[in-house]
């Protein structure tokens, strides 16, 4: 289908409603609405209030840190154990602002080397442990590596032998959120003045081609120093540190950061001059050249929609290289601010000087070229981001994101050629049941999506969905699935599969034997049904972009698109008569393709169940029976 086509499809189905951007480009409403079953899930013995979750990749299981306890999950066996996590010694809070406070809840569960690092709050007196196979060694001062209490705002990024944080080290000082080297080559932190009521969202460490250039880059909201009335109130930024920063060469600041600089990140859509200024989440995807190495920024705005917006690395260090300090005027000194010094020197004092005054650069970092624009944007409410590539039988890479809404579903949105399209709503939880987590398992195409209440493995090649139907398994331009072998298969398991991702016509690829008869009265199912009665006819609707039709003994009854988006297409027979009685289907149509969902051929009951015989019959149903025969004789 060429993308004039795919202009025409959605202006007939209402761009405006569907938020699309870039001449129509995008699709963003899931085409697919699904709740996955049979998936694999694990239900903890009690609902936790602040869950944390650790998967290994490539493994089959999970930890899970709650209340003084961490659980242990495998999928593939289903063995489960806990390992229990008292508050040690009888731990107390000086001043408790909630019972809650006087508990070990689990913060951290990470890998440090070969070990298991366990860290929780220890009732305000933050603790770790090291863990081994299903024990547990004595435990160690765990300050600034778990919060004294349950806090939202901490980031730990392990980084062997390093581990950075953002935790406080203690309860009654430190106001001031930092940004620290808590373990490994010496503490370092940030200066109080660079950072203004910081928000964090996560970090990441980047391999350069010279090692003493290595960074550690964070993404973090903070409040605008730009107080104007039209000025958001929030900024969202990027910070980059040198990893063999040394510190600073007085006193003053000999433990602090030397290489610190941040930069705005800029989300806007140039058709509607729209700002996307609140940072969400993000997710980092590795290249062989660093500088290929991409950020997904999930952004929303005050009025609840959301933005993707890709960054490159290169991008990124361009800016902190290149751009001029915001404010600063002066001469550039020998050693620029930013700049990672070799040869496990100190960043020059004068330098240190310039950078920690005026630690903004002005450039700000925009969304990868050429368009430098948003990915797409949409009027659905995500709360998280996961990128997953994957190798298609055309040899070409494609990307899929995963976006966590606030209503316990996940969107898979696939970028392809034509545009990104929202291929599928995976329904996980209930919709008062937020996703508190999800973890992409990359080498084994996974998904773990916790909740306070259990976690669910999803395999993101869930090909079943399509309903083994060639042109189904086409039309849903997934990635991860194609048609061969009469079946709807998974890439990974069938490199050969074919599949439609690109603009080509789609309906040669599937063969006439494979097309099966849409409108066929074939295995109808016989639905005996009372004079007088109401009778529903239900059709799920699973894809946004389709047209859905009752014919009723071949005529066109009801009509259900995305003009008046509902779960379902259902019609309403309020008081059966013989009329009523006859075939009744359900046609869904898009881009060509007809598909008979539901088939349904209403008789009279009555004279249904005298064909049938009455030998078999029960008592129950002869008692209602009569009562209907006395019903029908008082209504003639
Ligand atoms: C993942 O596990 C499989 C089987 O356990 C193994 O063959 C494969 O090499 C592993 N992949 C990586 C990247 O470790
Ligand atoms: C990306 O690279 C970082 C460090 O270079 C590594 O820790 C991480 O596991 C990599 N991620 C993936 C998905 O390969
Ligand atoms: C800006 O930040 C404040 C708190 O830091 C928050 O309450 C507010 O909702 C944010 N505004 C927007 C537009 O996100
Ligand atoms: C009718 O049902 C049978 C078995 O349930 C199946 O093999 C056949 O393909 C179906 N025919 C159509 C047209 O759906
Ligand atoms: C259904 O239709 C019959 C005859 O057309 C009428 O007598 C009866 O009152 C109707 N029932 C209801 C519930 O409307
Ligand atoms: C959607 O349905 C309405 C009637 O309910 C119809 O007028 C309109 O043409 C339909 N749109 C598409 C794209 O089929
Ligand atoms: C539909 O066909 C059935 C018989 O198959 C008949 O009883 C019914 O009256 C027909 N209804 C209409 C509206 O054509």
């Amino acid at each position: 289908m060429g993308s004039g086509s795919l202009l025409a499809l959605l202006v007939a189905l209402g761009a405006c409603q569907l938020g699309v951007w870039a001449a129509g480009r995008s699709k963003v409403n899931p085409r697919i609405v699904v709740s996955p079953r049979g998936e694999r899930e694990y239900t903890f013995p009690r609902n936790e209030k602040y869950p944390v979750f650790y998967h290994e990749t490539n493994s089959s299981s999970i930890y899970v840190g709650g209340e003084g306890v961490l659980y242990y999950y495998n999928f593939a066996t289903s063995e489960t154990y806990p390992v229990e996590f008292p508050v040690e010694n009888g731990a107390q809070c000086l001043k408790p602002g909630s019972p809650e406070d006087n508990k070990n809840f689990i913060t951290l569960i990470a890998k440090h080397g070969s070990e298991m690092l366990v860290c929780g709050t220890g009732a305000c007196n933050p603790t770790c442990w090291h863990l081994t196979e299903k024990k547990k060694d004595a435990p160690q001062d765990g300050r600034g590596l778990a919060p004294f209490t349950p806090d939202t705002n901490s980031l730990v990024i392990v980084d062997y032998p390093n581990i950075y944080s953002t935790i406080k080290k203690s309860q009654q000082n430190g106001k001031i959120p930092r940004f620290r080297r808590v373990k490994g080559d010496g503490e370092l932190y940030t200066s109080d003045t660079v950072m203004q009521n910081p928000q964090f969202v996560k970090a990441t460490t980047l391999k350069h081609e010279d090692s003493y250039q290595d960074k550690i880059y964070y993404f973090f909201r903070e409040d605008n120093p730009d107080k104007s009335p039209e000025a958001p109130r929030n900024i969202s930024r990027v910070a980059q540190l040198c990893k063999e920063d040394k510190g600073g060469t007085s006193s003053l600041s000999a433990s602090k950061w030397t290489t610190f600089l941040k930069a705005s990140l800029i989300c806007v859509d140039p058709a509607t001059k729209g700002n996307f200024n609140w940072l969400q989440d993000v997710f980092f995807v590795n290249a062989s050249d660093w500088r290929d190495s991409k950020v997904y920024g999930l952004f929303t705005n005050t009025w609840g929609s959301s933005a993707v917006c890709v960054y490159s690395f290169g991008d990124i260090d361009n800016v902190f290289r290149t751009s001029k300090l915001k404010g600063y005027d002066g001469p550039d000194p020998e050693i620029k601010p930013g700049q990672c010094v070799p040869f496990r020197q100190h960043t020059p004092s004068e330098t240190f000087k310039i950078a920690d005054s005026h630690p903004e650069v002005e450039n700000r970092v925009e969304p990868l070229a050429p368009t430098r624009s948003p990915l797409f944007h949409n009027k659905h409410r995500y709360q998280k981001i996961g990128v997953h590539e994957v190798s298609a039988s055309d040899g070409h890479q494609y990307t899929v994101l995963y976006l966590a809404t606030d209503r316990g579903s996940i969107h898979k949105v696939v970028e392809l050629p034509g545009g990104v399209h929202n291929i599928m709503e995976l329904q996980v939880f209930s919709k008062k049941d937020p996703i508190q987590s999800m973890i992409l398992d990359h080498e084994r195409a996974m998904l773990y999506v916790g909740s306070s209440r259990k976690v669910v493995e999803i395999a993101m090649d869930m090909c079943g969905v399509y309903h083994n139907n060639c042109q189904s398994c086409l039309l849903a331009r997934d990635p991860y699935c194609g048609w061969a072998d009469g079946r709807c298969q998974s890439i990974y398991r069938n490199r050969e599969v074919r599949q439609n991702l690109n603009l080509e016509p789609w309906q040669g690829k599937c063969q006439n034997g494979e097309v099966k008869e849409a409108d066929s009265y074939q295995n109808v199912t016989v639905v005996p049904v009372v004079p007088f009665s109401r009778y529903y006819l239900n059709c799920p609707v699973e894809s946004h972009y389709a047209t859905y039709n009752w014919y009723h003994n071949n005529t066109l009854i009801k009509t259900c698109n995305n003009t008046h988006p509902q779960p379902d297409c259902f019609y309403f027979i309020q008081n059966v008569s013989h009329t009523h009685y006859g075939r009744y289907i359900c046609v869904s149509e898009e881009d060509g393709f007809r598909q008979a969902l539901v088939k349904e051929h209403l008789v009279n009951q009555l004279r249904f169940m005298s064909q049938k015989g009455q030998a078999t019959m029960t008592l129950a149903s002869w008692l209602q029976l009569l009562l209907m025969v006395v019903l029908v004789e008082l209504f003639h």
